[in-house]
């Protein structure tokens, strides 16, 4: 039987790696191992927890403040002696976090096979995303199967030489997540709260974005609120304490925005759905809303997403207080720029990707 090892550390990669091991699993001639590296912990179980998917081997790696050193080390040090033990068929990583290029070159250094899904996606400046784009142009590199969300993630690779045979086009998992989390008439606390109330819904934890950016955002976002008597925001603050202070200082005594601890995945894409827009510096809400129908402010210069902008229903404002105020304020107060941006479309995807991920991968075992 074809071994399958399934590696990943943090709430995003779970999020879109739960529903391709799910369909992986109902493969009875694929033993799938799911192998998680604890990058994240209480955002990584939350999200374990909602899908049922229990962890074969946890490297429980997390420290509060933790460097790329810390990570890169530990998933190696952790993955050797796994990999010597499983010596899987396979070993399936995803997207651009420190996990999946550590995992990823333990794999590539005991001549293990790699499947790299959401593969191609690129903005061609390192120190943006950072280090996200360095992490998936290396595993692109060593990949022997590239599972690309879009014809431009393809056409990214077949740019850089990758060779047309180890390219498929599935789709983003993150839709096919999406499709089973999105409840009609769903209720909610904090939504309670914001009845009556158009609600911003606000996420932040870039890298490069810590420190002084964060704190122009933030600035930038309190301005807007305080001019705003019908705005309620919500802001489930990422658990990395750099990012606690800085939204505490800003926000601390602000009566318009509560600032929450991060919420499950189901609590988060319903919120998405209530909300008038949504403010965010990540990667993975830049593809759900879309589909959605819902506005986003993007907190970055530069996105590898720009499928989201090229539709119009994303614009990138980056960090600078005095845009993010101007864009922010615009999108509430411009009934006409909002309608612009609140279409629906779908360019990731039909929700099937992860389907079409697990056929591909039993259909290669067969030849
Ligand atoms: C990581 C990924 C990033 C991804 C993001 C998703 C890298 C280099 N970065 O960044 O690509 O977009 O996850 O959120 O791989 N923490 C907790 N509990 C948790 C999670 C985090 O306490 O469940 C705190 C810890 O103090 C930790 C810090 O957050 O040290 C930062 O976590 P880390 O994974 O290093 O960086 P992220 O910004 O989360
Ligand atoms: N998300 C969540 N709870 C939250 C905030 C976000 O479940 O409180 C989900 C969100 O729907 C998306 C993913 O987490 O699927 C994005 O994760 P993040 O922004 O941390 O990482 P990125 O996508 O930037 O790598």
């Amino acid at each position: 039987m074809k071994k399958v090892m399934v590696v990943f550390g943090t709430r995003p990669e779970a999020i879109k790696m739960c529903p391709v091991i799910i369909e992986l699993k109902k493969v009875k001639s694929i033993n799938t191992i799911v192998t998680v590296t604890g990058q994240h912990r209480e955002m990584l179980n939350q999200v374990l927890e909602i899908f049922g998917v229990t962890p074969d081997y946890d490297l429980e790696i997390m420290e509060n403040g933790q460097t790329l050193f810390d990570i890169t080390e530990k998933v190696m040090g952790g993955m050797r002696s796994i990999l010597k033990k499983e010596m899987p068929d396979l070993v399936m990583v995803h997207g651009d976090t420190t996990t999946s290029f550590a995992a990823a070159l333990s794999a590539f250094y005991m001549n293990i096979k790699i499947a790299h899904v959401e593969a191609g996606l690129r903005t061609y400046d390192t120190t943006s995303p950072y280090p996200e784009e360095f992490n998936r142009h290396a595993v692109g590199i060593i990949a022997d199967y590239n599972f690309a969300p879009t014809e431009r993630a393809k056409q990214n690779l077949i740019n850089e030489g990758r060779k047309e045979d180890t390219i498929w086009v599935t789709g983003n998992t993150v839709i096919d997540a999406l499709k089973t989390t999105v409840q009609k008439d769903y209720v909610h606390p904090e939504l309670e709260w914001c009845k009556g109330y158009r609600l911003v819904l606000i996420t932040a934890h870039r890298r490069e974005n810590l420190g002084e950016p964060m704190r122009d955002i933030f600035k930038g976002i309190k301005r807007v609120l305080d001019e705003h008597d019908d705005v309620r925001a919500i802001y489930p603050v990422h658990l990395n304490p750099k990012v606690k202070k800085i939204s505490k200082e800003v926000f601390g005594n602000d009566k318009r925005i509560h600032l929450i601890e991060p919420l499950d995945v189901i609590e988060f894409h319903n919120l998405m759905n209530a909300a008038y827009i949504i403010l965010t510096d990540s990667g993975g809400i830049q593809e759900e809303a879309p589909s959605l129908g819902k506005p986003v402010l993007v907190l970055r210069a530069i996105t590898e997403r720009p499928e989201g902008v090229e539709a119009g229903t994303v614009k990138l404002i980056g960090t600078r207080e005095e845009q993010v105020y101007r864009d922010f304020k615009l999108l509430l107060d411009d009934e006409k720029e909002y309608q612009k941006m609140s279409k629906a479309i779908n360019p990731y995807g039909d929700g099937h990707a992860s389907e079409r991920i697990a056929k591909i991968v039993l259909d290669y075992f067969k030849y």
